[in-house]
């Protein structure tokens, strides 16, 4: 049965690309057979003729064999602001349907599906709708990317009562450093740690001066997979 996470984080560029690379990666080298999805992506540039979001391209790459860029992003957007702004600007609707369907559609083909939202969890979908919903109906539980900076404890603890007040399940927390010497930096994580009701799975270093390659290899190497697949077993 295939299985799958939805990474979402404390805020937008706070590492959930560079996590959900760094999972993906990491799945790949004990053999499994891995898919990223990116169901909703806003600020895209058009290469070969289509528009292509910069997420979605490095999830494909850190994905098993080759996929088609509208399965792993079945909706892209070309502006970089909130999706469902730059949907509404589009004339569309954003469909739930439509996104459970290319999820499973990946899922179906995979060992694994790494899904990443856009912003965090509560960035609206539509006006009904938020990715916290889409979380849901994918039917898989959540890892939180926090990143670790001045106000990650309220943005982290508000994320985690909002995740279980949907009724999703916080399966695991991933600390990334976003800046270098950060202050009290081993407090803030302590916090996090007696605060939230899950375990961390990874602890990403500040890795400034490397290439996204490096970082995504570092970043993989950050990762405790054999605790996130224990505790998604359970
Ligand atoms: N630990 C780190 N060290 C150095 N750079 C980092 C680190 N974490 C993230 N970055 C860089 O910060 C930028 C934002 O990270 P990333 O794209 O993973 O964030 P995101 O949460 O996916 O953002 P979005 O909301 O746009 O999807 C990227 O250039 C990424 O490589
Ligand atoms: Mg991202």
């Amino acid at each position: 049965m295939s299985r799958g996470v939805f990474i979402t984080g404390t805020d937008t560029s706070v590492g959930k690309t560079l996590s959900a690379c760094g999972l993906l990666r990491g799945l790949s080298s004990r053999g499994m057979i891995v898919s990223g999805y990116k169901p909703v992506a806003a600020g895209a540039d058009l290469i070969d003729g289509r528009l292509q979001n910069d997420d979605a391209t490095w999830l494909a790459r850190c994905s098993s064999g080759h996929l088609d860029y509208d399965e792993v992003n079945p909706i892209v957007l070309e502006p970089p602001i909130a999706p469902h702004i730059a949907a509404s600007a589009a004339g569309l609707v954003v469909d739930l349907e439509r996104l459970v369907d290319g999820h499973q559609r990946l899922a179906e083909k995979c060992d694994f599906v790494v899904s990443e939202g856009a912003g965090g969890w509560l960035v609206p979908l539509n006006d009904e709708l938020h990715f916290s919903d889409l979380a849901v109906a994918l039917g898989v539980p959540v890892v939180l990317v926090v990143g670790l900076r001045l106000g990650c404890l309220n943005h982290a603890l508000l994320t985690a009562e909002s995740i279980d007040h949907h009724g999703a399940r916080l399966v695991g927390w991933i600390a990334n450093t976003l800046e270098p010497g950060m202050a009290a930096l081993e407090e803030n994580l302590e916090t996090l740690e007696r605060s939230l009701d899950a375990p961390l799975i990874g602890s990403v270093p500040w890795l400034g001066n490397e290439s996204m390659e490096e970082r995504i290899g570092r970043a993989s190497a950050s990762m405790n997979l054999g605790l996130l697949l224990h505790e998604l077993r359970n």
